[in-house]
């Protein structure tokens, strides 16, 4: 049977998105289309999904070309979704779970670095600390899941680079400041992530985390998104987590979030090995010793100690901070004799130690690995 692209393509034109109102050939949602011994097959590439156009596409586009073109004709509609230009191979569809398997290599503890509240430098810490980890030895990791603001290859000075994909087609991550870099802003965009909704996000977290060539990390830190909504929550339930550690500033308000972001953790059963308060004291530059708690001191340490949680440290309000990450080199590095490296030094201390006791308490996290059933 000798079946004409264009027929194909003509009868495809009747199926309309029914909200960007044009049809899917003029939306260049088809891909791939390969017409060959009476099968015609194609990829629709879809925004979301999950979306009811999502799951009825395939079956309209049997419909339209059976009707117009030939009822003989066998059609292979694949649906795929168009936030990350891997390859099919690497998507997970249904009954497919990311799971942890033990191995000699691999990620051996994986830390987020969350807070309620946005704004509080989790960014700052989570980087930092990847920082100090690195320079007392560790191989470190670090992830930027925020997908609506990722702020780590800013941080880090990589913007503008982009990860290379082996032979094996896995990810290498960047490597800067003798750290493994990854953000998923690298390949989502973050004006479409902020209608995703928690299935979505779950599979591009897995994509992107499943498919990397890490090698030997001893610590992951991964930055989450501000808040603790369905986005984050999915997250975490997704990546299987060492631990958390929140970040909090001194205000109040920061507090009462902190305390939605324990709630968080503890729905999903991954344990806060640690609080950070960020921004807590400011100490002149004349008078270094001196420190002023402009916020008050002992919010943070008593909530700490209202939840259970162990204290790791405070880190100072200090403009270099924020200069070193605007410009690319964290402070950790830039300035390896402040009082902030210091006290990210002290609190990447305090982690190590609540995570070796985290780990003699419960079975060590597994290697993260994705399995394909
Ligand atoms: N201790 C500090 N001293 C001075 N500036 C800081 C400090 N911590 C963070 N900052 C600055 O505050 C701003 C917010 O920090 P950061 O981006 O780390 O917060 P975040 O919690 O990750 O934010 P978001 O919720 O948007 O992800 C940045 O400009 C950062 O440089
Ligand atoms: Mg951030």
């Amino acid at each position: 049977m000798a079946v004409a692209r264009e027929d194909v393509l003509d009868a495809l034109r009747q199926i309309k998105h029914p909200e960007e109102s044009q049809d899917i050939i003029r939306l260049d949602m088809v891909k791939d289309l390969t017409i060959e011994d009476g099968r015609a097959s194609f990829t629709v590439v879809v925004k979301d999904p999950d979306s009811a156009f999502a799951n009825q596409v395939e079956e309209a586009c049997q419909r339209v070309l059976h009707e117009e073109v030939s009822r003989g004709l066998s059609v292979d509609v694949e649906v795929d979704s168009e936030m990350i230009p891997l390859g099919d191979d690497v998507m997970m569809g249904e009954g497919e779970t990311m799971q942890q398997t033990s191995g000699e290599d691999g990620v051996q503890n994986t830390i987020a670095v969350a807070s309620g509240k946005g704004g509080v430098g989790k960014s700052t810490v989570a980087v930092n600390l990847a920082m100090s980890l690195s320079e007392q030895g560790y191989e470190v990791a670090l992830v930027d899941t925020d997908i609506y603001g990722p702020s780590i290859p800013k941080m880090m000075g990589m913007e503008g680079e982009k990860p290379r994909v082996n032979d094996e087609r896995k990810m290498v991550p960047l490597e800067k400041h003798g750290i493994k870099t990854l953000s998923m802003g690298f390949m989502v965009d973050p004006d479409q992530a902020v209608v995703w909704r928690g299935p979505m996000v779950t599979k591009a977290v897995r994509q992107f985390l499943g498919d990397v060539d890490w090698g030997d990390i001893e610590y992951m830190i991964l930055d989450l998104p501000p808040g603790t909504g369905d986005v984050q929550l999915t997250i975490v339930q997704t990546i299987p987590l060492t631990g958390a550690v929140i970040v909090s500033t001194p205000q109040d308000l920061a507090l009462a979030d902190a305390r939605k972001g324990k709630a968080m953790f503890d729905n999903v059963n991954v344990p806060v090995v640690g609080m950070v308060e960020n921004m807590a004291y400011f100490s002149p530059p004349d008078q270094p010793d001196r420190k002023y708690y402009l916020f008050g001191r002992e919010g943070a340490h008593e909530l700490a100690r209202e939840l259970d949680v162990p204290f790791l440290g405070e880190v100072p309000i200090q403009q270099e901070i924020r200069k070193s990450s605007d410009q690319g080199t964290p402070i950790v590095r830039s300035a390896p004799d402040s009082a902030s490296t210091q006290a990210f030094a002290e609190i990447a201390d305090q982690l190590t130690e609540q995570v070796a006791l985290r780990n003699a308490e419960d079975d060590p996290t597994q290697k993260i690995e994705i399995l394909y059933e």
